[in-house]
């Protein structure tokens, strides 16, 4: 029998990571945790695999639940978020998933913290938890206000429907917003009105260069209540 610990190296030394950098360690000390950093397999490809073959895809799922033990702490047990500004991993698409991973590692997104975490991951880690939190269910969030909701079910209609589908389900390229949290989805969209900083997408860009402020937090609190 190893040690539980031995069953996600890197994952341990990502917190030792986070630890650092939440810490402030002196530049030289986070560099050499920085050097142990995790060989890469192409993780798409070890999705496919996994999800391939029953077995593996069983063990998979297994050792993405140790994974998302670490995680709990900010995406919530099951990646269902307590926090409104984290977003829920819970049923998003693992191919989804992974792309923001590959985007936080190489600096495309920005977010200190993720970029660390997500650097010290080697493949299987990184493919696992998202099998994992691909297969978690995520609660719709009531709206608190009715009538918000409905005017951001009007502007969903219109201007996001095409894409994220119908019930909000997204797909492989296109995130699933069904349930999303509030706060988050209000900044992400704000980001990506802006065109430049922490996170730049041109088709995003293009879909929410003419929202309002008050369209944001219209369209967050319908994207809430779909399941
Ligand atoms: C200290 C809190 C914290 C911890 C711990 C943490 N995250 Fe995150 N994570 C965040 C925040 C905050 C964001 C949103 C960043 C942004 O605004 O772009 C995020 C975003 C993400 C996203 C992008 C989701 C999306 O919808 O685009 C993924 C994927 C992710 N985290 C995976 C993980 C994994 C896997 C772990 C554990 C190995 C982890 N996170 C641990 C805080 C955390
Ligand atoms: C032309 C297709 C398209 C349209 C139209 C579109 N989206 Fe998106 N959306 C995307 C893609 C692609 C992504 C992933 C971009 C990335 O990697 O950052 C995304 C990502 C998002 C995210 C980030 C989710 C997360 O988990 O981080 C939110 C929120 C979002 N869209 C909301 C909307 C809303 C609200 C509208 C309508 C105003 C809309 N989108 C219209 C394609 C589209």
């Amino acid at each position: 029998m190893t040690s539980p610990r031995s069953h996600f190296p890197s994952v341990a030394r990502a917190l030792l990571l986070a630890g650092l950098l939440i810490g402030a360690a002196p530049p030289e000390v986070a560099a050499q945790a920085e050097r142990g950093r995790a060989p890469q397999a192409d993780p798409k490809a070890r999705l496919a695999q996994m999800q391939a073959d029953p077995k593996a895809l069983q063990a998979a799922l297994r050792q993405g639940s140790r994974v998302a033990a670490v995680c709990a702490n900010c995406h919530g047990e099951g990646g269902v978020s307590a926090k409104p500004e984290v977003p829920n991993l819970a049923g998003q698409n693992p191919v989804y998933l992974l792309e923001q991973m590959r985007q936080f590692a190489e600096g495309q997104r920005r977010n200190e913290f993720m970029e660390a975490m997500i650097k010290a991951m080697n493949s299987d880690e990184r493919a696992s938890a998202v099998l994992f939190y691909a297969a978690q269910t995520v609660p719709p969030r009531p709206a608190t206000d009715a009538a918000q909701a409905a005017r951001g079910g009007d502007l969903y209609a219109r201007n996001c429907f095409r894409c994220h589908g119908a019930e909000g389900h997204g797909n492989a390229e296109i995130a699933r917003l069904a349930g999303q949290q509030g706060v988050y989805v209000v900044d992400t969209l704000k980001r990506y009105r802006t065109g430049t900083g922490p996170r730049v997408n041109p088709l995003m860009a293009d879909a929410t260069r003419l929202l309002s402020d008050a369209d944001i937090a219209a369209l967050a609190a319908f994207a809430g209540t779909l399941r």
